[in-house]
């Protein structure tokens, strides 16, 4: 569309308002003016007659008594000259002197004989006070004269009416002017509106086509001490309309063959990448030969389904000892293993490299700095140098693997806050869905990392950025609103950077369902009575489970304190309740991941040997890695799980759980520090430093009534199965399709304009 169309179009529009706007408004206009001239031609005359009367009544007084007198020196020369002196007045037509019978006496020249004595009785009627005679319309009033104290005739006053007519002529010639001036500038202040509106229109659109809210535009700053109260009704807005999104979504049953579909119908032929940090598949060379195994990632558990359902590239750290000798020359391998539905490209790292960006700053700076737990995050420069150079590294790598200039990019957590600015400069149209896994703090505790601005700026380079939950978002973009000078619209949580549009947004991520292995897994009687002989279990003995990297974060040592104080609580339970700890080991390098693991170990020997017989152990901690299947077969075998994360984005161990159990048995004690809680109500909602009330939540798990269980489990399997990995990935998707859209249409209309 051309700048010269689209200017005809606009006047066009312009003019075409205005007719059907002002034509009536003129019409309109001038019916009133029909109306109001008669009512205005009433209201003079009336005016006129009452000023008349008034004016009749001074003269009357006036020349009453020297009338008198002369009457009654029967002065007739004298009556005359003072009856045609008085009526040297402009408007006093003629005066006369009736007698008592009637007939006119004395009287100036100019008084209609026609008239005679027929004056009205009463000043008060105003109506009989107007005559018609053949002069023209007269005003006629009449006062009685005393003469020597006895009755006398009356002094007739006869005014002239001829200035009504003329004043309600100019009256109505003004009237007539005022319409039409009143109709000329409505009109011109309609064309005007009408022309700006359109305009405004036309640049509203452009910004919603942008991706910014109208809301911002025509929002006028807030006074600072409304900040607040206008922040908190944003976000209550905002959780109603994530409230709303997701009702809409329940119409639909997202599944790998519906986000397949999606992915046909709204990202036809475009092509889509991942990058993360981890890979899905581990290779590891053994002296037995190669295997590989599947990471404990969560982010790896929910982004797999995706890919496999868009047949797209993933981008990763080819971490393990056997991955080099698995790939071809551009260090691509088709996974899943022995059924490929997408290809890994593989990325090296040294090993000063991996210790830099991945340990260093990602895991001793950025995991702490988000998560809140109590361990104080670690930033050196060296890391952070690491850390830009990784980034770019990777970013360098989606461009390679672009096959055209605009790509769906999906980048995977805090490992990569710089990729999203470094990929927008490398390709400017690529749609870029960046996800954080993990918690984004508050502003003041984000504040303390040296490189905040640079961080926040890179992660501005995302088309959209997607966290967990509501709260989440808020923290993010009041972060970016106190460190960087931008424009955060709250109402539309977008933010402007550096000419790019970023949508932050609430996809709360999920699990496959059904879960991949509903058709081979083992009943859960089967389970248990494996996991009862692996454990050497007594057979009535209860099962409590707890499912994690071996972190900090994941509240493991206040789970094995409330195990503890439940045991002590309810001795009853003692040799009839065993909690096995599955934690799988987790950025061991580091030593406050060892020092971690040496405390989880002496807490659970201490409980061990304080309850614990030759026969009986309450608590069995395998700190291993077991392969998914394996856990699949713990959750079945569980009475209750626990997750106790003291901050956890979402927590996927809790609804992997609730997938396991198609029996409806089993209950979940979740702490409500996890995104899980916000979705999970049916689950014992804990605060993990509740050493006491964790122990409660334990105990009332463990005595909990099947029918109980039952219900809980349904409802908590019904919100899994709805809001699945496919909807998270499939509402990222929609957005971005339609980011899309309106950026291809921005690009037409506002290129031309
Ligand atoms: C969390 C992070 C993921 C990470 C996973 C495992 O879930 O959000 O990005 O992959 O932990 O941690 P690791 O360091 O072993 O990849």
């Amino acid at each position: 569309m051309t700048a010269h169309t689209i200017k005809k179009i606009t006047s066009l529009r312009s003019l075409r308002l205005t007719l059907r706007f002002v034509l009536p408004l003129m019409i309109a206009l001038t019916l009133l003016a029909y109306l109001v001239v008669p009512l205005v031609d009433r209201l003079n005359l009336r005016w006129s007659v009452r000023d008349l009367a008034t004016r009749s009544h001074l003269i009357a007084n006036t020349l009453s008594e020297p009338l008198a007198e002369l009457l009654e020196q029967g002065n007739k020369k004298r009556i005359n000259a003072l009856l045609s002196g008085a009526t040297q007045d402009e408007r006093l037509f003629a005066l006369g002197y009736c007698d008592l019978n009637g007939k006119l006496l004395y009287s100036s020249p100019m008084y209609p004989r026609s008239l005679g004595c027929a004056y009205p009785l009463s000043a008060e009627d105003e109506s009989k006070s107007l005559i018609q005679l053949p002069q023209g319309l007269v005003h006629v009033a009449a006062k009685q004269l005393t003469v020597g104290g006895m009755p006398a005739g009356a002094l007739v006053l006869v005014h002239d009416m001829s200035f009504v007519e003329r004043r309600s002529a100019d009256t109505r010639k003004y009237i007539v002017i005022f319409f039409v001036v009143l109709g000329l500038v409505v009109s011109l202040i309609t064309v005007l509106v009408a022309h700006l509106s359109w305009h405004g229109w036309l640049n509203g659109m452009r910004t919603l086509l942008r991706g910014e809210s109208l809301i911002k535009t025509f929002t006028k700053p807030v006074d600072s001490e409304l900040q607040p109260l206008v922040g908190d009704l944003r976000w209550l807005l905002r959780s109603i309309d994530a409230e709303r999104r997701m009702a809409d979504d329940l119409t639909i049953t997202w599944t790998p063959r519906t986000l397949r579909q999606l992915l046909y119908e709204q990202l036809a032929g475009e092509q889509i990448l991942v990058v993360s940090n981890r890979e899905p598949y581990i290779h590891t060379q053994k002296p037995s030969g190669m295997s590989f195994s599947r990471p404990a990632s969560g982010l790896v558990t929910a982004v797999e389904p995706i890919v496999r359902a868009c047949s797209g590239i993933w981008i990763a750290h080819g971490s393990g000892s056997g991955d080099r000798g698995m790939v071809d020359g551009n260090n691509h391998i088709p996974v899943p293993p022995g059924h490929p539905e997408y290809t890994l490209r593989r990325i090296w790292l040294s090993p000063e490299e991996e210790k830099g960006y991945y340990y260093g700053f990602a895991n001793e700076g950025l995991w702490p700095l988000c998560h809140i737990a109590h361990v104080r995050p670690i930033f050196r420069t060296g890391d952070w140098e690491h850390y830009k150079t990784v980034n770019q590294r990777f970013a360098d790598a989606v461009a390679e693997e672009a096959r055209r200039d605009d790509p769906v990019v999906l980048v995977q957590d805090y490992h990569f806050a710089l990729l999203p600015g470094m990929l927008r400069a490398a390709l400017p149209k690529a749609t870029i869905i960046t996800f954080w896994h993990i918690p984004w703090p508050n502003p003041e505790s984000f504040g303390i990392c040296p490189w905040r601005e640079e961080l926040l700026r890179g992660m501005l380079g995302s088309t959209i950025l997607g966290f967990h939950t509501p709260f989440h978002c808020k923290n993010f973009l009041e972060t970016v609103d106190r460190y960087l000078e931008t424009r955060v619209n709250h109402a539309s949580a977008t933010i402007w950077h550096g000419g790019n549009l970023t949508l932050v947004e609430a996809y709360p991520i999920s699990i496959q369902w059904p879960p991949p292995w509903q058709t081979t897994q083992p009943s859960v009687a089967d389970c248990r009575a494996q996991i009862r002989q692996a454990f050497t279990l007594a057979p009535e003995c209860r099962i409590g489970l707890g499912v994690d990297r071996l972190d900090y974060t994941k509240g493991i040592l206040e789970r094995l304190r409330a195990v503890e104080k439940m045991l002590e609580v309810h001795p009853d339970l003692i040799g009839k309740f065993s909690f096995i700890q599955i934690a799988a080991p987790s950025r061991s390098s580091l030593e406050e991941y060892q020092s971690f693991e040496s405390r989880v170990r002496t807490l659970a020997d201490q409980i061990n040997a304080r309850f614990g017989t030759d026969r009986y152990t309450p608590v069995h901690l395998k700190i291993e890695h077991h392969q998914p299947e394996d856990v699949n077969r713990f959750y079945r075998a569980a009475d209750v799980c626990m997750v106790t994360s003291l901050h956890d984005g979402m927590n996927l161990v809790a609804k992997e759980f609730i997938a396991a159990r198609d029996d409806e048995r089993g209950a979940l004690v979740l702490s409500r520090f996890t995104g899980a809680a916000h979705e999970l109500y049916e689950a014992l909602i804990v605060n993990p430093y509740h050493i006491e009330q964790t122990a409660e939540a334990l105990y009332s798990a463990l005595t909990m009534p099947d029918f109980e269980q039952q219900q809980r489990m349904r409802s908590m399997r019904s919100m899994v199965q709805n809001f699945n990995v496919y909807r998270w990935a499939a509402r990222m998707l929609l957005d971005a399709a339609q980011i899309r859209q309106r950026q291809k249409l921005e690009a037409r209309i506002g290129g031309g304009a």
